[in-house]
C-alpha cells in the first residue's frame, strides 16, 4: 500500500467509524477520489486572534489535512484571489468542507443509479469528484460562483480524471441548460430556498440544503418537490455550518450608530448569550428576523452590545451590561426573537426534526409541527 491509498484507508475508517459513511456505493467514491489533489499547497488556517492567515503546506501537512474526517481546509478568504503566504483575512469564502460532512450530505442525498445531481457552491471540487464517481461524469452539474475558485476546482477535477459540468455562475438561478434534476444539493447555505431549485427539480426528486440564519449557525433540511410546483420537507437532526450563498450573506450595511438617537429602552427576556454559538437554538431564535442581520459592538470599555438590522430600516440593540434593549424602524426585530424564544422555551425545546420548509412560486415559510409558522420573505 502507498502512503496515499494508507491515508485514504485510514479517511474510509474514521467515516465508517463515526457511523457516516455506510452506503457501499460511496465507500467505493471515497476509496476512488484522491482528495489530496483537492486541497491547494496555499490553505488559511484560523489563529487565537480570529484572523486566518494564508501559509503554505509542505506534502506531508498536505495529506494530514486532507485526509482527517474532521477538518475543513480554508481555501478562500475575504473573497482573495492570488493570496500569498503571511496574507490575512477574517472571512472564509471557500473551502474543501470537511470529508465527514460531505459524506453525511451525499448519503442524505438518497441517490439512486441514473439520477442527475446539481451541486450549488463547487469549491474545492472534492464532493463533484466524488459525485462524478459516483454517478458518472454526465450525470453530475456543479455551479461555482466564484471564477477563480472554479478554475481551481476545475483543474484538480482534470487532475483527479473527472469531468462533471462545471459552470461558472451564480447557483441561486440553478443551471436551467441541465435542468431537470433528480437532486439538488447545496454546499453553501441559505435564509431560504431559490425557487429556481424547485423548478428545475423532477416530481420526485430531492433538495438538500443548509438553512442559515441572522446568528450564523444552521440547520439542514431535505425537501421533496411535487408535481404541483411546491416542495416541503422538514429539517435532519444534524445541524451543520456552512459559508453563506453570497446573496444571502450579511449585507454589510454602513454604520448605524447615528441614526439610533436616544429611543427609549425596556429590559430584555432573553439574553443572547443564551443561544448565540449553540447552532440549532439560535437557528431558532432568528426565525422571525431571517432578513436580518447580527453583528456585536463593543463600547470604549469593552462592553458588548448586540446589534440586529435588516433592510426595511429596522434597528435593535441589547445592551448586555445593562441587560436592555431599544430599536428604531418598523420592526421591534429583538421583540420577535424573544417571543420566538419564549414559545421554544416553553414547547419544550423541540429539535430540528418537529421543523420544516414549504416553498410554493408565491411564498415559503418555516413550520412548527405544533402549527407555529415564520413566514419567509423570498
Ligand atoms: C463550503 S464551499 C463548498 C465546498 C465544496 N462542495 C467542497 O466539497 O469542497 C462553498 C462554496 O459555495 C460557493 N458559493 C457561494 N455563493 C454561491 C453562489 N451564489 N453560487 C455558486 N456558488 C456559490 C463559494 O464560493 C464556495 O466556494
Amino acid at each position: 500500500m502507498t502512503s496515499i491509498e494508507a491515508y485514504r484507508a485510514r479517511l474510509v475508517d474514521q467515516l465508517v467509524r463515526a457511523g457516516v459513511l455506510t452506503d457501499p456505493a460511496w465507500r467505493a467514491a471515497v476509496e476512488t477520489v484522491p482528495r489530496e489533489v483537492f486541497v491547494p499547497r496555499l490553505v488559511w488556517l484560523l489563529g487565537d486572534d480570529g484572523w486566518y492567515t494564508a501559509r503554505e503546506l509542505d506534502a506531508d501537512q498536505r495529506l494530514e489535512l486532507a485526509y482527517d474526517a474532521r477538518l475543513t481546509p480554508v481555501t478562500q478568504v475575504d473573497d482573495l484571489v492570488d493570496a500569498r503566504p503571511g496574507d490575512r483575512g477574517r472571512c472564509p469564502s471557500s473551502s474543501a468542507t470537511m470529508p465527514e460532512l460531505v459524506v453525511t450530505m451525499l448519503e442524505e442525498l438518497e441517490v439512486s443509479d441514473g439520477q442527475r445531481v446539481l451541486e450549488i457552491g463547487t469549491g474545492s471540487g472534492y464532493s463533484a469528484a466524488l459525485l462524478a464517481a459516483r454517478l458518472g461524469d454526465d450525470q453530475v452539474v456543479t455551479v461555482e460562483v466564484d471564477p477563480a475558485v472554479a478554475a481551481a476546482a476545475g483543474e484538480a477535477l482534470t487532475t483527479a480524471g473527472y469531468k462533471p459540468c462545471l459552470v461558472t455562475g451564480d447557483g441561486a438561478a440553478g443551471w436551467p441548460d441541465g435542468a431537470p434534476y433528480d437532486r439538488v444539493i447545496a454546499t453553501c447555505s441559505v435564509r431560504w430556498i431559490p425557487y429556481a431549485w424547485v423548478e428545475q427539480t423532477r416530481p420526485g426528486g430531492l433538495i438538500l440544503a443548509p438553512l442559515a440564519g441572522p446568528f450564523g449557525n444552521q440547520g439542514l433540511v431535505r425537501l421533496d418537490v411535487r408535481g404541483d410546483g411546491t416542495a416541503a420537507g422538514r429539517l435532519l437532526a444534524r445541524d451543520v455550518a456552512f459559508m453563506r450563498l453570497r446573496a444571502h450573506r450579511p449585507a454589510g450595511r454602513p454604520d448605524q450608530a447615528e441614526r439610533f438617537g436616544d429611543p427609549p429602552t425596556r429590559p430584555i427576556t432573553l439574553d443572547p448569550e443564551e443561544f448565540i454559538g449553540d447552532r440549532f437554538p439560535a437557528w431558532v431564535a432568528g426565525l422571525p428576523v431571517i432578513d436580518a442581520d447580527a453583528s456585536v459592538g463593543r463600547g470604549e470599555d469593552e462592553s458588548a452590545s448586540y446589534w440586529l438590522e435588516a433592510d426595511d430600516g429596522s434597528l435593535a440593540v441589547v445592551d448586555m451590561p445593562q441587560q436592555q434593549t431599544a430599536y428604531v424602524g418598523p420592526r421591534d426585530l429583538w421583540g420577535l426573537v424573544e417571543d420566538t424564544w419564549r414559545w421554544w422555551v416553553e414547547a419544550g425545546r423541540p429539535g430540528p426534526w418537529t421543523f420544516g420548509i414549504t416553498v410554493t412560486p408565491e411564498r415559503q415559510w418555516i413550520w412548527h409541527e405544533s402549527g407555529r409558522i415564520w413566514e419567509l420573505p423570498a
